[in-house]
Parts: C-alpha cells; structure tokens; sequence
C-alpha cells in the first residue's frame, strides 16, 4: 500500500515494530518519539522503503503535539493511519507512595497515555479522510487491573471508551477507530518485567507459556488498520496469549 502512517513512540519497543511493519508493507512512515532522538533516526535509517520521516514531541505538550503532527503531515502529504502507541509504566502503589508521588504519577500516566492520545487524535483527523484508520494500543491491564499501576489500568481502561467514542463520531466519515489490549511483550517497559523468576511467573500465565514479541502485535496493528478490517471499528483486540480470557 502506499499510506501515511504516523506511529507515536516508535523509537522502541512495539512501536519500532510497527513503524517497520507498515514500512514493509510500502507505506511512508513518520517515527514519532520523545527523548530517544538517536534511537527514533536508528529506526528511520533501518526501515525498508523510502518517504519516512523524524517527528517529535513530548505527548504530555499539547502545542509540541500539534506542531509535530501537522510536521507529519505535510511531510507525507496527509495521514491515512494514526497509532498512538507511546505510553508510560509508572509504579505507584497505593500503600508505598506519598501522597504527592501518587498525584504526580496519575497526573505523568494521564497526560501521556489518555489526554496525549486524544490530543493527536484530534490533530491527526485534521488530516485525515475517508479509509482512515486510528489505532490506539491499550493493554491487558484495562480489564484484569493493574495493582502497582493503577493510572496505567485507568488511563488504558479509558483509551478503550476513547476508542469506542471516535468510532461512533468517525464512522460517518468512513474512518475506522480500533484498539488492541496486548499482554506482555518483551520490551523495555516490560523489561524488569520479565527477567529471572518473574519472567517464568509472567509467561505461564499464557496457556502458550510465553510473552509477545514487539512483531506479534505489530503484525496485528497492520491488520487493524487494512480496508478489511473497516467493520472491526469499535472494538478491542485482545492480544493476551489467552492470559486473560473475557466474555
Ligand atoms: N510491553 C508490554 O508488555 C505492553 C503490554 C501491554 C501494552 N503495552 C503498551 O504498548 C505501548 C508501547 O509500549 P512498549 O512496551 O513498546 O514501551 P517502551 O518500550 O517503553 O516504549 C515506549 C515508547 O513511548 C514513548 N514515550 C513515552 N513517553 C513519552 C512522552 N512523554 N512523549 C513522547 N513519547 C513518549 C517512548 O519514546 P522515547 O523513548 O523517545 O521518549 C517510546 O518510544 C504502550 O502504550 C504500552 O502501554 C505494552
């Protein structure tokens, strides 16, 4: 295909791999990343293809947000795609932070992973016409919680009802709103995550006895966002390895 794709937080992790699966598959891609400035050119340099470019923003910036994404678009003449895949893992739990680190990490999650979303939402559908397609990464921990994260359980629970929003306001217009709540995935977020004991604990809760590679879900981003996947709008991919079965 030959869309305009842009990925925010594809300097890392899934994101990386989305910005590489949607390049291989001939589309032009704008690398969005925050602080990682020498890992997002590493991506740009190593993407198949050619018309990817560098975007940059700090998502918790409103105005840095709107710069970058209008950047985006005129430098791949529009978008047909958005993933708002970057987000933050803060651990805040409720009877080890002060009062002050909890207000700061529910203020921190909300900013980057709920209002940071919606705000390049809401300046990437400027851009945007008939066929498009907005991906928003939720996570697992939206339905099973999240008891050491839990603005990061509250902010993906709320990227969902997002999700479920813009289908319902866009789908007039014949743009398509997807999410996709994966379980662990073997990233830097995940890191600490799934090293020595809690790695074997955290991959036995999948029936396939492991966790996701960063290719996995992209693979399933790509879909989500492919013409045949238009009816899909509205709803959520669980991408758990059957680690959290729900009705
Ligand atoms: N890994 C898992 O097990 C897992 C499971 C479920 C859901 N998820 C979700 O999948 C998505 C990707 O996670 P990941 O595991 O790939 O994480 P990661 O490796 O930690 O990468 C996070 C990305 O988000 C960007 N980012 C973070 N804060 C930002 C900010 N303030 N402004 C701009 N960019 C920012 C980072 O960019 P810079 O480094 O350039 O700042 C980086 O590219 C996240 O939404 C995460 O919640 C992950």
């Amino acid at each position: 295909m030959d869309r305009s794709v842009l990925v925010t937080g594809a300097s890392r992790g899934i994101g990386a791999a989305v910005a590489h699966a949607f390049a291989a598959a001939g589309d032009r891609v704008a690398v969005h990343y925050g602080s990682s400035s020498e890992a997002a050119a590493m991506v740009l340099k190593e993407l198949p293809g050619s018309g990817h470019v560098l975007a940059h923003a700090d998502l918790a910036d409103p105005d840095a947000i709107r710069v970058m994404v209008d950047d985006a678009a005129s430098a791949l003449g529009g978008i047909d795609v958005l993933v708002n895949n970057a987000g933050v893992y803060h651990p805040h739990r409720i009877r080890e932070a002060s009062y002050d680190e909890w207000q700061q990490a529910w203020a921190d999650t909300l900013a980057v992973n709920l209002v940071g979303p919606a705000n390049v939402s809401w300046c990437a559908v400027q851009h945007m016409g008939r066929g498009g397609r907005i991906i928003n990464v939720s996570s697992r921990g939206a339905f099973r919680g999240e008891p050491n994260q839990p603005a990061y359980g509250a902010s993906k629970a709320g990227i969902v009802s997002f999700t479920q929003s813009l289908a319902r306001a866009l789908g007039p217009e014949g743009i398509a709103v997807t999410a996709i709540a994966p379980g662990w995935t073997t990233t830097d977020m995940a890191a600490v995550h799934l090293t020595g004991e809690g790695y074997d604990r955290r991959r036995l809760e999948s029936p396939l006895e492991r966790v996701a590679a960063p290719s996995e879900v992209a693979a399933a981003i790509l879909y989500l966002a492919s013409p045949e996947a238009e009816f899909a709008t509205g709803t959520v991919l669980d991408f758990n390895g059957g680690s959290h079965l729900r009705m």
